[in-house]
């Protein structure tokens, strides 16, 4: 017999997001569960009971009901006591849990000899974990939400205009951390036209914070920010003096700030001092995203919107929430992954696989047993990396530029003067011919070097395809052979002919496919 799927109605309050709407009941349905939704449970984000009966939904009249039917609980905020005291032996919850802040809830969880999968412990860093990572889906939409709401409170436009009635400045937008969160605020207040700083311990993000037109400040001292995992660590004091020093400075200049910056299990770092605030232009706004774990900014206040010397300081703890049909279907799409890892069988019966990296990494009770924190998960070793890309490093035997570090002057000297050395030798004893064409070869390994190295990882791709295209050019020697034959001569002439006529069609497709495909990967990059 398939098993029931139970959607209660989310009872923290200001919570707007339902754990599964109508368009991924279909496809539960599909994988053979029964799917039963509470009364209302989709009313706050826009989805009306009738919309999940059409999908193919029971309605359960209220909390009760579904709980003592339900074999599988997908919900989006942990569960209250009162809800943990409705759950029934055996049944399998989905939801954020957040165990390690929340070992009183594990404990009662625990207690009623159930399953729970808390989707906030999903192992990340597996690629096939990133179509159920919730964490990810929903710092995007915090991300974007904290944009809208810093525009809501700011007075003036994010873009600059120069209109009849006067010049408009575009607006200054610093970016605190730029995890996923943060990257969502770059690329959505760059998009709206503001000038975009980011600043993260994590040297890592500096290229996408760039990608996504924004301009990565660094803290002028030399720490590595990365803690394992993607993750942020606690920083030293010297780097945490440099860089409040960059953050008043940051801070003065700015008209919007967004704080994201957060490290696992910890409290959210102080970033934003009160003097800083005081230091800020009347009428600008933060706004502190790490407000539930105690803000990155002094005078937050979480949940709420606060003026301090004339700075509103927005604390909001709901920003998913606040667009809650949006992260209502992404969340569900989550969860619909996840349960498709759990039933590979489609017939509507999960198996919790305890030997699934991903299951395993995401279970944290398992029948009543508290199973988590998971063993670390072993990633396959990333390959070496390539030695160093200098062609004239290489050809002159030298050992330096090793990962990709600017050479010397002095050593940049040796180098081109072993290839002269060199190419005076091959100039001496080679035949005429040879020595146009290596030149040649030179000049091209050396243009192609210096195209190819300024150009961000990011724009790789595009960069190929046009070079693709642009390889076309072959196609002149399938023209210089298309001419007719000279009459009266032999069918070799004639077949080169026809090859040169096919030539030309397949470069013509290589040529026009190159540039379209460039064109619409660039169309990706562009504001
Ligand atoms: P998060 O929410 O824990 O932290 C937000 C950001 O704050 C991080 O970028 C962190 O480096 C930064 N931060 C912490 N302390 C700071 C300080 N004192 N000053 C400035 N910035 C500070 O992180 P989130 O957004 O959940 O993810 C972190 C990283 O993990 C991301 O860059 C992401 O690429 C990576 N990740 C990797 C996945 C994978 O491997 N499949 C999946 C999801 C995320």
């Amino acid at each position: 017999m398939s098993q029931l799927i139970g959607v209660p109605r989310e009872t923290f309050a200001g919570e707007k997001r339902v754990a599964t709407v109508p368009e991924v009941v279909e496809k539960l349905v599909k994988l053979g569960f029964r799917v039963m939704v509470e009364a209302g449970a989709g009313d706050a984000a826009n989805f009306a009971d009738d919309t999940y009966v059409a999908a193919g939904a029971q309605i359960a009249p209220d909390a009760a009901a579904l709980w003592s039917t339900a074999d599988i609980v997908f919900k989006a905020r942990p569960p209250s006591a009162d809800e943990v005291a409705l759950m029934r032996e055996g049944t399998t919850l989905v939801s954020f849990i957040w165990p390690a802040q929340n070992p009183d809830l594990m404990q009662k969880l625990a207690a009623r000899k159930v399953t729970v999968l808390a989707i906030d412990a999903l192992p990340r860093m597996l690629s096939r974990a990133q179509k159920m990572d919730a964490l990810t889906s929903m710092a995007g939409i915090s991300g974007y939400r904290a944009v809208i709401e810093a525009a809501n409170a700011f007075g003036r436009f994010f873009n600059g205009q120069i209109t009849a009635a006067g010049k408009v400045p575009p607006a200054k937008v610093f970016i605190a951390g730029a995890g996923v969160a943060g990257l969502a605020a770059i690329g959505t207040a760059a998009n709206l036209g503001a000038i975009v700083r980011a600043n993260d311990t994590r040297a890592e993000v500096a290229d996408q914070v760039k990608s996504l037109g924004g301009e990565f400040v660094k803290v002028d001292y030399e720490e590595e920010g990365s803690g394992g995992g993607g993750y942020a660590k606690v920083m030293s004091e010297g780097f945490q003096k440099a860089q409040r020093e960059m953050y008043a400075k940051q801070a003065a200049e700015a008209d919007i700030i967004i704080t994201t910056a957060l490290i696992p299990g910890k409290p959210a770092p102080k970033l934003i001092t009160a003097d800083m605030v005081q230091s800020m232009k009347p009428g600008s706004v933060i706004v502190d995203m790490a407000g539930e774990q105690g803000g990155n900014c002094e005078l937050t206040v979480p949940g709420e919107a606060v003026v301090r010397h004339g700075v509103t300081i927005v604390g909001y703890t709901d920003l998913v929430s606040r667009l809650a049909k949006q992260s209502s279907t992404l969340y569900a799409t989550n969860l619909f992954r996840l349960a498709e890892e759990l039933c590979k069988t489609k017939d509507g019966v999960i198996n919790v696989n305890m030997e699934d990296d991903a299951i395993r990494g995401l279970t944290v009770i398992k029948d009543g047993t508290v199973t988590w924190p998971a063993p670390p998960i072993t990633l396959p070793a990333p390959p070496p990396k390539p030695a160093a890309a200098m062609p004239a490093a290489k050809s002159g035997g030298h050992g330096h530029g090793g990962g990709g570090e600017p050479m010397s002057a002095g050593a940049l000297a040796g180098v081109f003067g072993v290839g002269a050395a060199l190419f005076l030798l091959v100039g001496l004893y080679a035949p005429a011919a040879f020595l146009g064409h290596f030149t040649v070869f030179v000049l091209a390994c050396f243009v192609g070097y210096m195209v190819v190295w300024n150009v961000t990882p990011s724009l790789h791709t595009p960069l190929m395809s046009v070079t693709n295209a642009i390889s076309s050019i072959i196609a002149i020697g399938a023209l210089v052979q298309i001419a007719p034959p000279a009459t009266g001569t032999s069918r070799p002439d004639e077949i080169i002919r026809w090859v040169a006529i096919v030539g030309i069609a397949l470069t013509t497709i290589n040529m026009f496919g190159g540039f379209a495909v460039t064109r619409r990967m660039l169309a990706m990059f562009r504001k």
